[in-house]
């Protein structure tokens, strides 16, 4: 007689209906999505393990000609993360603001005037990515002997944090045409980092695409940005990283869910994916994943 397995869930803190890292203050998210949002500022909005660093740091580079971060600062110190740490501390930001959110559509603080980059990536190599992050994140999801099939029945009912992959990603693509939203995919930024950096650059404006005409600047911005200059990177920002935080810069590969899914994984997953995005266009986002 084989004896199942009690399916194995990862902890987590409920902030307004929200599931969050234990490690955020509830206090953070309730402020956070009060900020009353700021003509200048800039809002990367993803869903988690979709690309956000990536991002950041490019829109970091683009805005400050190629320049790097300093070996003592960090993403997060430059770019901080709204419903962590609140709108009180967004507001001691400089402008242009570079403010990361996971919150959806209709959470996220909203001025006409101001940007939102969304980056989306396919929910199969997301979830392998969120996995990994769960697991390596001990004191926020004590999930650290989790598997992979444990992880996968939380991701497909949406029993992670900031909830369901799908609740996020549709809204945000019906207002992919908007005048202030630019949808990137992550994998387009793979497949074409340097055709991302200039979509960024027009949708700030000109005067940023102007600056991309040099090329010192636009090698700086690729080479800075790369998968291998910022795991480097990361490296350094490891000491000031929570014990146990997993890097935010693993593998960076397209098609890596191959390796993690079952059949029967894979089916249960597309199914879902059709039922969720049924007349909304993103069927043919991915034909290649
Ligand atoms: P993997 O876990 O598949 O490697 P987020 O920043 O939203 O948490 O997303 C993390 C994912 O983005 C990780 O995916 C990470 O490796 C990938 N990533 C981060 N920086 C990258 C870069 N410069 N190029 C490609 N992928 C990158």
């Amino acid at each position: 007689m084989t004896v199942e397995r009690e399916l194995k869930k990862p902890s987590y803190h409920l902030h307004n209906g929200f599931r969050m890292p234990m490690g955020f203050p509830p206090e953070g998210f309730s402020s956070g999505i009060s900020y009353q949002a700021q003509s200048s500022d800039i809002f990367i909005a993803t869903y988690p393990k979709c690309g956000t660093t990536w991002t950041q740091y490019l829109v970091w580079l683009i805005l400050n000609n190629g320049q790097p971060l300093l070996a003592s600062e960090t993403i997060s110190e430059v770019s901080p993360h709204l419903e962590e740490v609140g709108k009180e501390a967004i507001a001691k930001f400089t402008s242009p603001r570079i403010i990361k959110t996971h919150l959806p559509y209709n959470l996220t603080p909203y001025n006409p005037e101001a940007n939102y980059i969304y980056v989306a990536r396919n929910p199969f190599d997301c979830a392998v990515s969120f996995y990994h992050h769960t697991r390596g994140f001990i004191k926020h999801y004590d999930f650290a002997d989790g598997t992979f099939d444990d992880f996968f029945e939380c991701f497909i009912t949406g029993e992670v944090d900031f909830g369901d992959y799908f609740d996020n990603l549709v809204p945000w693509y019906e207002h992919k045409d908007d005048n202030n939203v630019l949808f990137l995919t992550y994998e387009e930024m793979k497949y074409n980092p340097q055709k991302a950096v200039f979509k960024i650059a027009t949708f700030f404006g000109s005067k940023y695409v102007e600056t991309l005409k040099n090329e010192q600047v636009l090698n700086q911005i690729m080479t800075h940005s790369s998968f291998e200059n910022m795991s480097k990177k990361q490296e350094r920002w490891s000491s000031k990283r929570p014990e146990n935080m997993p890097s935010f810069i693993r593998k960076g590969k397209v098609g890596d869910w191959k390796n993690y899914f079952s059949p029967e994984q894979t089916k249960r997953l597309m199914d879902k994916f059709k039922m969720r995005t049924l007349g909304t266009g993103l069927a043919n986002l991915w034909l290649e994943v």
